[in-house]
C-alpha cells in the first residue's frame, strides 16, 4: 500500500497538522537523508538483508550459550539498527516491517524449541527451577539486545497495527512455549520444595521467589494478549498448586520483595564518561554521556560502552553538518534541565523557535536525523515547524517549497492519501 507514497505525502500530511508520529505511521517515506526522497535508491528487501541480521541473532545466542565471549561493538550495534531502520523506511517498508516483525518472533520460537525446551525437559525438581531461572534470565538478555536492534519496529509499525511490542512478543513466546509445555513440571517442582520446607528442611527461598517473579512478569503480558489469562490457566488446571503456592508466597514473599535481577541494563553507569559520535562524513564528535543518552536509538550501546574499558566511536548515518546541530540541541536541552543552568520554559521555547529558523533542506534533514536517532522532542519541534510553514499551501506550492520532483501520478497519490485518511 505504500509503494506509491512519497515524501510528498509525508509533507501533505504535515500540512494537516498531524505530528510526525502520525505521518510516519501512515507512510514510510523517511529516508536516511532528504536527497533520497528525490533519488530513491534501489529498494532494500528483507530477503537480501536478513542474513546480516541473522549473524546478530547468532551472536546473541552464542553469548548466552557461552560459546561466544565477544561483546557487540558500536559498529555492529549501529549497523544492525540501521539495517532495520532502512528496511522499515524503504519504499517496501510496510512489507519489510511485517516480515521483520514475524521473523523476530520466529527467532525466539526457534531458539526456545531447539535449545531451551530440550535442556529443561531432562531436569526435575530444584534443578528444573534453577534451569528455568537461568533460561529466563538469558531470555531477557536476548530480548534486550534483539529488541534494540529491531527497535525501529516499536516506533511506527507496531503502534499502527496495535501489535504486541517486541518485548511483549518475545515474552509471550516464552510463556506459550515453555509454560505451555512445562507448567505442570514446574509447579510440581515448586510444590516439592514447599513440602520439603514444611517438613522442616532448609530450602532455597530466593530460588522460589525468583521463580514466582517469572510468573508475575509473564502474567502481565498474558493478561494483555491471551484470552485465557495466565492465572486462570494456573487456577483451572492446577488449582491445588496455585493455592499452595500462593499461600507460600503470601507468607514468604515479603522476606525478599526484590528478587535478584540479572539484567544487563542494571550495570552501574559512569556519567562523566565521554561518548564519541562519528558522522557519515567521518568526523568524530566528543559529547557528554548524558547528551548522548538523548539519542534514544543509541542509548543501549552508549550505556554498554560506558561500562566497558574500550573507547569506541559510534558511527551514525547523519552528516557532520546536521550532527553538529543535533548535538547543540541536545546540549541545550540537557543543560536547561540541570539545576545550575536552569533555563526557564519560556526561554527554552524561544531558543527552540530560533533553532529551527533554518533553510528548508536543513529542516528536513533535522526531521530525518531526529527520527533516525529517535530524539522525540526535536522530531516534534522540526515537524511542527514544517507543518506551520505549510499551512494553507496547495500540494503544488509545497512541492515547490521543498523542491520535490513530481515522480508519481498526483491523482493516484491523492486517492491513496484519501484512503489512508479513512
Ligand atoms: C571464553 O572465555 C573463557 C574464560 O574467560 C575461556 O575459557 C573460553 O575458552 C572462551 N571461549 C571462547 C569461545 O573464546
Ligand atoms: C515451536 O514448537 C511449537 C510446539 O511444538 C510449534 O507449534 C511451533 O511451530 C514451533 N515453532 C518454531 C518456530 O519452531
Ligand atoms: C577516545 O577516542 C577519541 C576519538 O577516537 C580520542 O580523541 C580520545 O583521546 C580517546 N580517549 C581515550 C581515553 O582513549
Ligand atoms: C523554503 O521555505 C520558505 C518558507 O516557507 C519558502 O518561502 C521558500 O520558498 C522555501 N523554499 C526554498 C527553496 O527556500
Amino acid at each position: 500500500m505504500n509503494s506509491i507514497l512519497s515524501c510528498l505525502v509525508l509533507l501533505s500530511l504535515l500540512l494537516l497538522h498531524l505530528n510526525l508520529f502520525a505521518v510516519a505511521s501512515t507512510s514510510e517515506p523517511v529516508n536516511s537523508d532528504a536527497d533520497r526522497c528525490n533519488n530513491p535508491s534501489k529498494s532494500k528487501t528483507f530477503r537480501d538483508e536478513w542474513p546480516r541480521l541473522q549473524t546478530a541473532v547468532d551472536r546473541v545466542i552464542g553469548q548466552i550459550e557461552g560459546f561466544d565471549n565477544s561483546s557487540f561493538t558500536s559498529d555492529e550495534y549501529m549497523s544492525y539498527y540501521t539495517i532495520v531502520y532502512e528496511l522499515c523506511t524503504d519504499r517496501q517498508g510496510e512489507k519489510n516491517s511485517k516480515m521483520l516483525y514475524d521473523q523476530y518472533k520466529r527467532v525466539f520460537d526457534e531458539y526456545i524449541n531447539s535449545t531451551v525446551l530440550p535442556s529443561l525437559r531432562v531436569e526435575e525438581d530444584e534443578a528444573l527451577l534453577i534451569g528455568l531461572l537461568r533460561r529466563w534470565s538469558n531470555h531477557k538478555i536476548m530480548t534486550y539486545w534483539l529488541s534494540r536492534f529491531f527497535h525501529y519496529l516499536n516506533r511506527y509499525y507496531i503502534p499502527r497495527w496495535g501489535l504486541p511490542s517486541l518485548e511483549e512478543s518475545s515474552t509471550s513466546s516464552f510463556h506459550d512455549l515453555v509454560y505451555g509445555e512445562m507448567n505442570k513440571q514446574i509447579m510440581d517442582a515448586v510444590l516439592y520444595m514447599i513440602d520439603r520446607e514444611h517438613a522442616g528442611e532448609h530450602i532455597d527461598r530466593a530460588l522460589l521467589n525468583n521463580v514466582f517473579a517469572i510468573y508475575t512478569d509473564l502474567g502481565g503480558v498474558s493478561r494483555k494478549y491471551h484470552a485465557k489469562g495466565f492465572e486462570e490457566m494456573l487456577k483451572g488446571s492446577t488449582a491445588f498448586y496455585f493455592d499452595e503456592a500462593s499461600s507460600w508466597m503470601a507468607s514468604n514473599f515479603y522476606e525478599d520483595p526484590k528478587p535478584k535481577e540479572e539484567k544487563s541494563e542494571a550495570l552501574p553507569i559512569k556519567p562523566t564518561k565521554k561518548v564519541y559520535l562519528k558522522s557519515s562524513d567521518g568526523d568524530i564528535f566528543e559529547v557528554n554521556y548524558d547528551v548522548a543518552l538523548m539519542l534514544e536509538s543509541i542509548q543501549a550501546i552508549v550505556e554498554f560502552e560506558a561500562n566497558s574499558a574500550t573507547n569506541s566511536t559510534i558511527p551514525l548515518k547523519v552528516s557532520s553538518r546536521i550532527l553538529i546541530k543535533v548535538i547543540l540541541y541536545c546540549y541545550k536541552h540537557v543543560q536547561s534541565s540541570d539545576s545550575k543552568h536552569k533555563t526557564s520554559g519560556v526561554d527554552l521555547k524561544e531558543w527552540d523557535a530560533k533553532f529551527v529558523e533554518v533553510d528548508n533542506t536543513t529542516l528536513f534533514d533535522l526531521i530525518l536525523a531526529s527520527n533516525y536517532l529517535n530524539i522525540k522532542s526535536l522530531l516534534d519541534l522540526a515537524s511542527q515547524k514544517v507543518g506551520d510553514m505549510m499551512k494553507g499551501k496547495t500540494p503544488e506550492e509545497i512541492r515547490k517549497t521543498f523542491n520535490i520532483k513530481d515522480e508519481f501520478d498526483p491523482k493516484e497519490e491523492e486517492e491513496e492519501f484519501l484512503k489512508e485518511k479513512q
